[in-house]
């Protein structure tokens, strides 16, 4: 499953990346607000410290308008950033026509697995099902993944990936990977949780504790 960091932080990213483990980072309106920083520079600044697909999203919302806006990004983007569209109708054109240009497209805010089935054939490289999101209004967001993902075993063709996003614990992510979701996006919080033991810490002490004591015995080197 690929491990994506949904931020626009960059010290975040470079701190997910150094791990060696990171597929790719989202990024979204609300994101970019809170960090701050320029939305050109602050994707520029992503994009050079993780090799994997970067999401900036498109803000208009008529097709004209968003194609203008993702080909303007595409211009001035470095070649790993992917386009971000609403899962609507006007995100599926502009799907399908920057799909045929052969341009990356996260199709994101989908809700239903007609919605994440209607964006794969409008040739999106990820759809993105909100689980947090579905949570909140009471019911079971990640119903939705393994509906998507059961769907998805019936048509082997499909080449889009199901990118599960609003990610708000290490459970939504465990359970994402027991259903063979291909990406998950989760907050840097939720990375670090997911490394994080504390029998992993309790051992490392007593590993330490123990070999100064063997030093301590003048025992710690071989001749
Ligand atoms: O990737 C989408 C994500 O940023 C939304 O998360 O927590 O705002 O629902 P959240």
């Amino acid at each position: 499953m690929e491990l994506i960091l949904d931020t626009a932080e960059v010290s975040e990213v470079a701190e997910i990346a150094a791990w060696g483990v990171l597929s790719g980072v989202t990024t979204n309106p609300t994101l970019i607000r809170r960090s701050g920083g320029d939305f050109i520079d602050t994707v520029c600044q992503i994009a050079d410290l993780c090799s994997g697909p970067i999401s900036a999203e498109v803000t208009a919302t008529d097709v004209e308008g968003m194609l203008e806006q993702a080909h303007e990004l595409k211009r001035i983007l470095p070649k790993n950033v992917i386009i971000k569209v609403p899962c609507n109708p006007e995100g599926l054109e502009v799907c399908r026509s920057l799909s045929n240009d052969g341009i990356g497209v996260n199709v994101t805010l989908v809700f239903s697995a007609s919605q994440a089935l209607l964006a794969a054939k409008a040739g999106a490289m990820y759809v993105s099902p909100f689980v947090g999101r579905i949570d909140d209004t009471g019911e079971d967001g990640m119903q939705l993944i393994r509906e998507i993902m059961g769907i998805w075993t019936h048509y082997p063709q499909l080449e889009t990936k199901v990118l599960a996003a609003s990610i708000r614990s290490t459970e939504h992510v465990i359970e994402c990977m027991k259903v063979g979701t291909h990406a998950c996006t989760m907050p840097t919080k939720i990375f670090r949780e997911l490394i994080t033991h504390s029998l992993t810490d309790i051992g490392i002490e007593k590993f330490l504790a123990d070999w100064s004591a063997v030093e301590a015995e003048g025992r710690s080197h071989s001749s």
